[in-house]
């Protein structure tokens, strides 16, 4: 039985796995950087640390198991918002010391990708496309935490657009979510939004995407026109359109390339309905397995974080109380 931890950004959360099943995935996501329009790191390190007991009582509560029957503690280590891991990191360190347990340090990332053994059994050598709020990253994943890196974003992540381009549009953060509902209704072929490098086969660039949305505003702004209705959603639907059909041509570059045949695609902006629908008929037409989880363990949770421990404890991958938390791949160990 693992319990896992995850405070990397504005979700607190906690899991119980006991090897085969999720017995539960409590997120406790906070509310308090929605009037800011991002995430504001210091509130978020004090909400984790209000918040970051009673997640996980209620992931032991629901899984129907006290800390006795828990043999093992594994924690998001990065990337991520360094005052917002310590107070997982903290905690957890805290729980290993007191119940004599191992403690194991997982990459929010990688976790992203393995929450899709969650629900399927994706085949290696498989291509991973992670799109999340701080990631846009294309990797060749050929055994468990053997991961080459084709390409990612040289600017903003996808879902950065997204909750860029929304509070543009007036929408809360984080904006993906709500952008995703009103394109459904919209007409994604409105106006074409650029798509950047596409001849740069594996690498993302969206900051000219927003630059692009801001001038067509300013323009609709000129002309009196208000934001709402049928407008609002044909420009989601066409910004969605901009975004998704970049990832589904990098994607499909990549399975080339490689010559993988199984595909898992992750992380927040992977809830996104318009990506699903098009990676499904991508993977449809070149035969290949698709895995995408399901949308709550797409976004930010900890049970993405306890199969990913689960799998490093099974080839004793361990850390020890010195364990120290990373804000960047780049300093991932
Ligand atoms: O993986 P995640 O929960 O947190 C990070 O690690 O960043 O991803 C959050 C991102 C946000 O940018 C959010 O707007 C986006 O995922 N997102 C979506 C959808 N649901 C969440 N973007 C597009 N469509 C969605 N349905
Ligand atoms: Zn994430």
């Amino acid at each position: 039985m693992l319990l896992a931890i995850e405070s990397s950004c504005d979700e607190t959360a906690a899991a119980v796995f006991d090897g085969e099943r999720m017995l539960s995935n409590i997120v406790a996501t906070q509310t308090i950087h929605a009037k800011f329009g991002g995430v504001v790191p210091e509130l978020a390190s004090r909400a984790h640390d209000v918040a970051i007991w009673p997640t996980v009582a209620q992931a032991l509560e629901e899984a129907q198991v006290s800390m006795d029957a828990i043999k093992a503690i594994a924690v998001t280590q990065g990337p991520g918002l360094v005052g917002a891991l310590l107070v997982g990191a903290g905690f957890a360190k805290g729980l290993a010391l007191a119940h004599r347990i191992p403690l194991i340090g997982v990459n929010h990332l990688e976790a992203h990708t393995y929450a899709a053994f969650i629900e399927h059994t994706p085949s290696f050598p498989f291509v991973s496309l992670v799109v999340s709020g701080g990631h846009t990253r294309l990797e060749l994943v050929r055994d468990w935490f053997d991961h080459e890196l084709l390409g990612q974003t040289r600017d903003d992540a996808a879902g950065e657009a997204f909750d860029k381009i929304g509070k543009m549009l007036g929408l809360d953060y984080p904006a993906g979510r709500v952008m995703d509902t009103l394109a459904r209704t919209g007409n994604p072929r409105y106006h074409r939004f650029p798509m950047a490098l596409l001849d740069q086969p594996f690498e993302f660039s969206f900051s000219g995407l927003k630059t692009s949305a801001l001038y067509h505003l300013q323009d609709l702004e000129k002309q009196a026109i208000p934001l709402e209705g049928q407008l609002l959603s044909d420009i989601c639907a066409s910004v969605s359109e901009s975004i998704t059909e970049v990832l589904r041509i990098k994607t499909q570059a990549a399975l080339e390339y490689t010559g993988a045949q199984s595909l898992v695609v992750a992380g927040g902006v992977s809830a996104n309905s318009m990506l699903r629908t098009k990676m499904q008929d991508l993977c449809q037409h070149m035969g290949i397995q698709l895995c995408i989880p399901s949308p709550s363990y797409c976004t930010d949770n900890a049970a993405m974080i306890a199969i990913t421990g689960w799998h490093r404890l099974r080839l004793g991958h361990q850390n020890t109380l010195d364990m120290q938390v990373y804000a960047s791949m780049s300093e991932a160990p």
